[in-house]
């Protein structure tokens, strides 16, 4: 469709982001050209996320959404893809009829032809798990993502089926891609100006890929990453504990672009819950990573994920994931109430009382949002490094993030922009940290 609009709203997390993107950059081949407005599409995707909540019933609002937003246009060919298309698959096409493509996470190396055949007035459901052929399709179009802190996808799927979780469904099983593979598009996002790369993954640490009988970990891809001289700085998302090995622990003393922040979800902090949840790791063993790093470099700082309320918590259980906020003072974390998933192990299961589950929800975040807060604000009137990203929309500040991805909006001209630039902090809040550049000020 030559000069065809394409929207994609996308949902949940980094590794859809860069599906989206690959999206976009598949679609182009076809003629389709991005599009920002979401009223004036000719394909209009929902990229979807299937982790918590009322996911499918969001979908199909976002449907109705989109539907009153056509109402006196053509109707955009309507696709949705991602965990939820994954998860729910033909049922869509039943359920709603204004929904003309179903496409799961592993088969996107099919959108082109699928986009031809709707032209030719075909419905579709292409929901098979397919991994290498995707990405062994993508691995022949060019990533022209041009950002400069831009996400690469190196591992997809996981096989470690904690009880709560439907990744392990909706993105199917662990694959790794080749590493040269890798490396040629972290080449390319490098040409692009890309200046910092993260490396993605449902559980990236777990990357390995077999070439002639030798073994590539993600310490590898690392190790290579960081002798470009273009690249600033690297990081990866998200990991699992029982895969931070001793080389990747190494990287942390042996390269200087990896950055010293690690976002590792340990769910809870009580032994009793992790075996329930089926984590496949301890407190403890979590806690030795904690010290094995802060020794490395003690500026070396933690971010976490946590489930309050899974079926079983007891209020000494909830203690003890509290008492473990207190002792690591996570820099930033995401924390949730249970959401039981459809068919995951967890869904069977007896609920706690939902305002129970409230209350402890209510009382972790107090305690993260407040250290939060704090190590905002031991960041005010330091000069701190920023890699500049983009001038914000509709306003005349820059936005870049420090060493531990936290956001900052300061005063400067455009040309600092791709830059690591030295800004003096002013204010803070508990996501933000506001200030200006001065070309005079050497880092803290
Ligand atoms: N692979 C990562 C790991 O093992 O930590 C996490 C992947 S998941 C996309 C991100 C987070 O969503 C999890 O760490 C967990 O805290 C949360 N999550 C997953 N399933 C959930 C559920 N059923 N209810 C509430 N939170 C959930
Ligand atoms: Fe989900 Fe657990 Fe796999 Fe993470 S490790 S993606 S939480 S099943
Ligand atoms: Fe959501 Fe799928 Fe990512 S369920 S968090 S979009 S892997």
């Amino acid at each position: 469709m030559q000069n065809g609009k394409i929207f994609i709203k996308t949902f949940g997390c980094q590794m859809n982001e860069y599906d989206s993107n690959r999206i976009y950059d598949s679609v182009s081949k076809l003629g389709f050209v991005k599009t920002n407005n979401q009223s004036n599409a000719d394909c209009y995707i929902l990229n979807t996320c299937h982790i918590r909540d009322k996911a499918k019933e969001k979908v199909y609002h976002e449907i109705g959404r989109v539907k009153k937003l056509y109402r006196d246009k053509k109707k955009p060919i309507m696709v949705v893809a991602g965990c939820v298309a994954q998860a729910e698959n033909e049922e869509m096409l039943k359920r709603e009829p204004y929904i003309d493509i179903v496409l799961g996470p592993q088969s996107y190396h099919k959108v082109n032809d699928l986009l031809k055949n709707y032209i030719r007035n075909l419905k579709h459901d292409v929901t098979e798990f397919d991994t290498i052929s995707k990405f062994g399709y993508f691995d022949q179009i060019k990533n022209k993502n041009n950002k400069i802190s831009a996400f690469l996808t190196i591992q997809e799927g996981c096989d470690k089926f904690c009880h709560f979780c439907v990744v392990p469904y909706t993105r199917g099983p662990e694959y790794s891609r080749p590493f040269y593979k890798v490396i040629a598009e972290a080449e390319q996002l490098i040409e692009n100006g890309a200046k910092e790369i993260t490396l993605l993954g449902q559980n990236v640490n777990a990357y390995s890929y077999t070439e002639n009988s030798k073994e590539f970990r993600i310490s590898n891809l690392i190790n290579h990453l960081n002798q470009y001289s273009e690249l600033d700085r690297i990081r990866y998302t998200t990991s699992h504990p029982r895969d931070m090995t001793d080389d990747l622990l190494e990287c942390y003393s042996t390269t200087n672009k990896l950055m010293p922040f690690v976002h590792l979800p340990i769910q809870s902090g009580s032994n009793k819950m992790l075996e329930l949840m089926n984590r496949k790791h301890t407190v403890d063993e979590y806690l030795k990573i904690y010290e094995r790093l802060k020794k490395i470099n003690e500026e070396i700082e933690f971010s976490s994920d946590f489930i309050v309320g899974y079926p079983g918590e007891t209020q000494k259980d909830f203690e003890d994931t509290f008492n473990l906020i207190k002792k690591i003072k996570f820099i930033n974390s995401f924390s949730f109430i249970f959401s039981p998933r459809p068919g995951t192990k967890a869904s069977k299961l007896k609920m706690i009382d939902k305002n129970i589950s409230k209350e402890r929800l209510k009382l972790i975040q107090k305690e993260l949002f407040n250290n939060q807060k704090e190590i905002n604000r031991s960041m005010e009137n330091q000069i701190i490094d920023v890699l500049v990203e983009n001038r914000m929309e509709k306003q005349s500040k820059l936005f870049g993030r420090n060493k531990y991805i936290t956001p900052v909006i300061f005063d400067a001209c455009d040309s600092n922009i791709g830059k690591i630039v030295k800004v003096k902090i002013q204010t803070s809040n508990q996501n933000t940290l506001f200030g200006s550049v001065d070309k005079n000020m050497k880092a803290a």
